[in-house]
C-alpha cells in the first residue's frame, strides 16, 4: 500500500469501494493497523474512555490529543492519520486553528470537528490555512450533555433532513470527509448518496462509503458496555491481525455491518 491521502479516499468512493478505518491511539496498535493496510486511523477523543476511563470526551484535552497523535503518527507508514479537536478547542475560527495547528504539527494530516451547519465558517478557516477537516455529525459525543445521554440522532423526517442539510453546508464549506455516527442505516445511506465526499459510519448501516471502529470493539474489550454496532473480531478469528483483517474485508464486502449492528 502506497501512502494513503484525502484523496486516496475520495478515489475510493468515487469507485464504489468500501473501506474500513480504526481508532488508534498507540505506538503498538497504529503500526499493526498500517501494516495490515487499513487507510485511514483515527486518533479519537474516545481515548478519554479507552485509555483514560472517563465517562465521556469532555474531559479529553488538545495536549492528550497532541500526545496521542503523535504516537500514532510516529509509527505509521502509509495510514492517513486523522485527529479529534477535543471539546471546545474550535468554538471560534481563530480558536480552532490556534488547536488545529497542535494536532498538525503532532502529525495528523486532517483534524475532525463534531457538529453542524454552525461550523461552516470554522471547516472554511482552517482549509484557507492548510488543514483538511472530516466532520462529524449524528451521535456527536462531545454533545452527550446536549443530548442528555448516548441517543440515536436523525430518527423521523425532520430530525433526518436537519442532518442531511447539516452535512451538505458542511460539504459545501470544504470538508474533505464526514464521519455520521448512530443513524438510522436508511439515512446513512441517504447522506453518502447525496454527498460527493466519503462518508464514514459508525452505527450508520452498511450504506457508508467507510467504516470506523472504535478498536477496543473490534477486540472485545471496551471498559463498560459495549455498542449494539460493535463486533468481536478477535473472538472469531483469535489473532489481532487477522481479526484486523477480517473487518477490512468485511466491510469492503458490505457483510459488516448487518443489520442487527444497524439502527432503523
Ligand atoms: O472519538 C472517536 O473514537 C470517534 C469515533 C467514534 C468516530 O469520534
Amino acid at each position: 500500500m502506497s501512502k494513503v491521502t484525502i484523496s486516496s479516499l475520495q478515489k475510493m468512493k468515487d469507485e464504489h469501494k468500501r473501506f474500513g478505518t480504526i481508532t488508534a491511539y498507540d505506538a503498538a496498535f497504529a503500526s499493526l493497523f498500517d501494516s495490515c493496510g487499513v487507510p485511514a486511523l483515527l486518533v479519537g477523543d474516545s481515548l478519554g474512555m479507552v485509555m483514560q476511563g472517563r465517562e465521556s470526551t469532555i474531559g479529553v484535552t488538545i495536549e492528550d490529543m497532541a500526545y496521542h497523535t503523535a504516537c500514532v503518527a510516529r509509527s505509521v507508514k502509509n495510514s492517513l492519520v486523522i485527529a479529534d479537536m477535543s471539546f471546545m478547542t474550535y468554538d471560534t475560527p481563530e480558536k480552532a486553528c490556534l488547536n488545529a495547528a497542535k494536532l498538525m504539527e503532532a502529525g495528523a494530516s486532517v483534524v475532525k470537528i463534531e457538529g453542524g451547519d454552525w461550523l461552516a465558517p470554522v471547516v472554511e478557516r482552517l482549509l484557507h490555512n492548510g488543514v483538511p477537516v472530516c466532520a462529524h455529525i449524528g451521535l456527536t459525543p462531545q454533545f452527550v450533555n446536549v443530548f442528555g445521554g448516548y441517543k440515536i440522532q436523525g430518527r423521523g423526517e425532520e430530525n433526518a433532513k436537519r442532518l442531511l442539510d447539516a452535512a451538505l453546508a458542511l460539504e459545501a464549506a470544504g470538508a474533505c470527509l464526514l464521519v455520521a455516527e448512530c443513524v438510522p442505516a436508511d439515512l446513512g445511506t441517504l447522506l453518502a448518496r447525496s454527498l460527493k465526499i466519503p462518508v464514514i459510519g459508525i452505527g450508520a448501516g452498511n450504506g457508508t462509503d467507510g467504516q470506523i471502529l472504535v478498536m477496543h470493539d473490534a477486540f472485545g474489550i471496551t471498559p463498560g458496555h459495549t455498542p449494539k454496532f460493535a463486533r468481536n473480531f478477535l473472538a472469531e478469528t483469535g489473532d489481532m491481525r487477522k481479526a484486523v483483517e477480517l473487518y477490512l474485508s468485511e466491510v469492503e464486502s458490505g457483510a459488516f455491518p448487518n443489520h442487527q449492528q444497524s439502527f432503523s
